[in-house]
């Protein structure tokens, strides 16, 4: 089997990477240039028209959980099933980064951090974690997993999806456009893991914060998409949002002339929250590449109508 391994990375990444599917999937000849014998496309963002042309294609394998930038290209092959990444260290990274936004929230270690540049030694109150309500937008495997970090550490955990049916959870989940509001204005701190679709792109709007509690935090580890900047920029200079942590944004690099650098209560990281490891990524790759040879289902197929 033949596989093309291609995307907007530098050339030392995509030396770790075809090292690391190298290492995993010895069997397959991968190769770094389109040609017509390429069976599987193993892609990260690949810039637009680098999946046109190959007669074989049986698999479009992102190495990137979200696939919105690769489903934005028009000359996508549109029969080639495409499967996204989960992989489970990337999920237990973003957990992480989620409680570490979570509790510098909650505990008021973003608010030290200010102090300090003006040696103010001011203790806060101190508040339990059952007594702060959380909210974590999307239910995929990072949504869930991260919800159910936070619920260990004691929070009040809320969920809510776009779409999807009910399926019993330990903690309350609301689905639905309807159901969005109600559950803004019983949290203290909302935070998106939503897919970009485009359902989604936008969702975070002037009536989504007007709907908070006020002073209610605002955790982003998404997309940048989701959330319509100025709005977001408005809703805290007027304190309806209290903080913000963002990890994305709608043009990345952020451009150092943003906003988002220097507003005192905006906390920015460098799309950061999970990186893709390709020592268990490609494992994921590993899987479904020796499925699709076996004839067996795939993993985490997208699909295309849904966006994710
Ligand atoms: C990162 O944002 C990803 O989608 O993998």
């Amino acid at each position: 089997m033949r596989a093309l391994l291609c995307g907007s990375f530098d050339a030392a990444e995509r030396d770790d990477w075809l090292q690391a599917l190298r290492q995993a999937v010895p069997e397959v000849g991968w190769c770094l240039e389109p040609d017509p014998e390429v069976e599987v496309a193993v892609v990260a963002n690949p810039p637009p028209h680098q999946l046109q042309g190959l007669p074989r294609l049986r698999l479009i394998q992102s190495l990137w959980a979200g696939v919105d930038r690769l489903l934005a290209d028009p000359t996508l092959p549109p029969d080639v099933p495409i499967a996204r990444m989960v992989d489970p260290a990337m999920s237990a990274a973003m957990a992480q980064t989620a409680l570490w936004s979570v509790l510098s929230l909650h505990r008021g270690f973003f608010r030290y951090a200010e102090q300090q540049r003006s040696a103010l030694w001011q203790p806060l109150p101190q508040r339990r974690a059952d007594e702060v309500a959380v909210l974590v937008l999307g239910l995929g495997e990072m949504g869930r997993r991260t919800a159910l970090a936070l619920q260990a550490q004691g929070y009040a955990v809320r969920a809510w999806r776009h779409s999807g049916g009910a399926h019993a959870e330990p903690f309350e989940v609301g689905s639905g456009p309807a159901a969005l509001a109600p559950l803004l204005g019983r949290s203290d701190i909302v935070l998106n893991l939503l897919p970009l679709t485009p359902a989604t792109r936008g969702l975070l709007d002037q009536a989504f914060f007007a709907a908070l509690r006020p002073g209610a935090a605002l955790v982003n580890l998404a997309r940048g998409a989701h959330v319509v900047d100025d709005d977001l920029l408005a809703a805290l200079d007027a304190q309806q949002v209290g903080h913000a942590v963002l990890d994305v944004f709608h043009t990345e690099p952020l451009p150092p002339e943003h906003r988002y650098w220097r507003h005192p209560r905006v906390t920015v990281l460098p799309h950061a929250a999970a990186l893709t490891d390709p020592r268990s990524a490609a494992q994921v790759v590993a899987c479904n590449l020796r499925a699709l040879r076996g004839g067996e289902p795939l993993q985490h197929l997208v699909q295309r109508e849904r966006g994710y």
